[in-house]
């Protein structure tokens, strides 16, 4: 069969090393002059690992020093043992009492452009308290679990910050999903609070949710009280659970005395949505998973509180909104955009003017948003001034190094560094990413471990691969954010994440090290394709076609093919202005994707399409276009954001729209 690509280092354990990168983008003098992480970070951490996370720990408020830096029981870890604080305090009020309550938490800017609101830290402790209040007088004790299914506005922020001041977990349940999905969270947590809104607005139009709510709560007869904002103003069934929150929360004090938790109390559940699986409820704790956040959103971001305005486009439903909008910004006093709505071909400049009207200087996305704008061509970007922006992120999933280059390019105008953050919503915090004073980074490399942090790559047998060679990314010591378990199901826990590799976590990611030793993440392993023998990553061959011209997005599979056990078919998207001209372009693809990778690494069928199917948080669901392109039944589909995708794919392909190999 054919050789694989050039300087492909591919064993019989390993994945395959196809694609290259030569491009360099070292920080410039005066950011990496002006920058919080120096080259030291990394010294210091190598030095003596505890003793620099008790460092970062101690930029928090404690009530009481901890006695133990880590108590680790693989695959049980407890940081800052017998440390006491108040996650709220140290988020909102430490702030207030610094002298700083006239500062902006959020620029709140909800959907109908109209609605607007500007929250300072002095705002948010009054919210905070009052909302704390209602929820004692709801009978929430610490240690109850109270669930979340609410939109983008501040009450939702209010609301998880005070459950953290009480110490009542949050388990907030993203607000596209179902009754179902809710209820089965709402039980598995035995939640018996639940907060809400009559509706939300979702490309410009209002979007019920209290009738999910009131399905879920009558299969949940543990359920006491429902409290509800008004959002929408839409009409909705009264129920003798339900609590208006302008009738409870407006009326209680702004004052609120709070407790200190211990460092290992419970901060918040998150379910993660397999595919297949019943969700796991993946829980965080206290002191731990504060001081990573902390410490990561302050060097990553090389955030200066008094003078960036910080963005991250994520929904408050997913880990990134957790960490990232809620608790790592608020410990740091950073003044954020909250925005309630999610780009759309009917509004493709909103978040441009968001940018100008707030001067943005720090923006968080996911690869499917920024290869989302390079469909729609950067006109919308062209319109607006962006020369706020001083450093951009990404996460979510492995950036194309095409894609990247669009975003530094168009978004970062050249001159904005480019961070890569690679991490799970089981770490709670970033794990891989450069720091963006100090790394000269490769588009498409989350590059090394942050200081404090390990990772490697190892084979099948669990020895780390050399630089050059892929394999599985493994986490070789506990870190403070890391979940503590799977809520009830310890055994669980030990089988996903500890079983396959002795002693190390493995995150399911496959990834491969450059001559440099630096990382590139490469999907999930289950999406490994098989192709004569050779184990291919879906996102090189994605990589290079994303790297033609003509390509926005592209989503490759494996399917069973004869001859080689599995073959590549690729789904792509064309940049705006790209003309599809059939058999010729998918030719010219192939031949492209063979002269970038090499031969091995051809799609065997390329097929054009409109819109690829991606759950809600955005991540291309590969298992239904193998299905597609093996012609299944499709199964499935209600975690798709636009489950109307499958069937436009799937005729396109039974009306021979998609190009077979010539
Ligand atoms: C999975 C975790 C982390 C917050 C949002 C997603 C993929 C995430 C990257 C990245 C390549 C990435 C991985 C990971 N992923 N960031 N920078 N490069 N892949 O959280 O839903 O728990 O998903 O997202 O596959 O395992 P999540």
């Amino acid at each position: 069969m054919s050789e694989p690509g050039s300087g492909a280092a591919s064993g019989d354990t390993g994945l395959s090393n196809l694609l290259h990168e030569e491009r360099r983008f070292p920080p410039s003098e005066e950011f990496a002059a002006d920058a919080n992480a120096k080259a030291d970070l990394y010294d210091a951490a190598a030095k003596d690992r505890l003793a620099f996370w008790e460092e970062q720990a101690r930029a928090l408020d404690w009530d009481q020093e901890w006695s133990q830096v880590l108590d680790w029981q693989t695959p049980f870890a407890k940081w800052f043992v017998g440390g006491k604080l108040n996650v709220a305090v140290n988020c909102v009020d430490r702030h207030v009492a610094a002298g700083n309550g006239d500062r902006v938490a959020f620029h709140w800017q909800g959907d109908p452009a109209g609605d607007k609101r500007t929250i300072t830290y002095a705002d948010l402790k009054d919210l905070v308290c009052r909302t704390a209040n209602a929820l004692t007088e709801l009978g929430v004790k610490a240690g109850d679990p109270v669930a979340v299914y609410m939109p983008m506005i501040p009450e939702t922020i209010a609301t998880l910050l005070a459950c953290a001041r009480i110490g009542a977990p949050h388990t907030v349940v993203f607000a596209g999903f179902s009754a179902d999905a809710l209820s089965g969270r709402i039980l598995d947590a035995d939640a018996r609070v639940v907060v809400t809104a009559d509706g939300q607005f979702r490309r410009g139009e209002p979007a019920a949710l209290k009738p999910n709510v009131d399905e879920a709560v009558a299969k949940c007869p543990d359920v006491r009280h429902v409290l509800v904002v008004r959002r929408t103003g839409a009409d909705v069934t009264w129920n003798d659970h339900d609590v208006w929150w302008h009738d409870i929360v407006d009326r209680q004090s702004t004052e609120h005395e709070a407790q200190a938790f211990d460092a290992e109390h419970p901060l918040f559940i998150l379910y993660t949505s397999g595919t297949t699986a019943k969700p796991k409820g993946i829980l965080h704790t206290t002191g731990g998973y504060l001081t990573q956040v902390a410490y990561t959103h302050r060097n990553v971001f090389d955030l200066k509180p008094e003078s960036d305005v910080y963005w991250c486009a994520a929904d408050v439903g997913w880990v990134t909104g957790h960490s990232y909008i809620v608790y790592g910004p608020l410990a740091n006093g950073a003044t954020s955009v909250l925005y309630e709505g999610v780009p759309h071909p009917g509004d493709k400049d909103r978040w441009w003017k968001l940018v100008a009207e707030h001067k943005v200087s720090i923006l968080y996305t996911a690869p499917t948003t920024i290869r989302t704008y390079m469909k729609w061509g950067p006109e919308p970007l062209q319109a607006h001034d962006l020369s706020s922006l001083r450093l951009l992120g990404s996460v979510g999933e492995p950036i194309n190094p095409e894609a990247w280059m669009w975003y530094r390019e168009h978004v970062g105008g050249n001159h904005c560094p480019v961070v890569d953050t690679w991490w799970q919503t089981e770490t709670g915090a970033i794990m891989i990413s450069p720091l963006p004073g100090v790394t000269a980074t490769k588009p498409g490399s989350a590059m090394t471990p942050l200081p404090g942090i390990s990772a490697d790559v190892v084979d099948d047998s669990a020895k780390p691969v050399p630089n050059g060679g892929g394999g599985f990314l493994v986490l070789t010591e506990p870190w403070p954010s890391m979940l503590r378990g799977i809520w009830g199901d310890d055994q669980r826990y030990k089988d996903t994440y500890w079983s396959r590799f002795e002693g190390l976590y493995f995150a399911g990611d496959g990834a491969k090290k450059d001559e440099d030793g630096d990382l590139w993440l490469l999907g999930r392993v289950d999406d490994v394709m098989n192709v004569s023998g050779h184990r291919i990553s879906t996102t090189e061959v994605e990589s290079a076609l994303v790297s033609h011209p003509k390509v926005a997005e592209a989503a490759v599979v494996g399917a069973s093919d004869p001859m080689t056990g599995q073959g590549i078919v690729a789904f792509v998207i064309l940049r705006g202005g790209a003309e599809d001209a059939g058999d010729s372009t998918a030719k010219e693809l192939r031949d492209h994707v063979a002269k970038e990778i090499g031969p091995i690494a051809k799609p065997r069928q390329i097929l054009v399409v409109a819109e690829l199917p991606k759950t809600r948080s955005g991540k291309i669901m590969r298992r239904l276009l193998r299905d597609v392109a093996e012609h299944r039944d499709m199964g499935d589909v209600t975690t798709l954001t636009d489950p109307t995708v499958m069937n436009l794919i799937g005729e396109g392909l039974e009306k021979g729209g998609g190009k077979d190999e010539a």
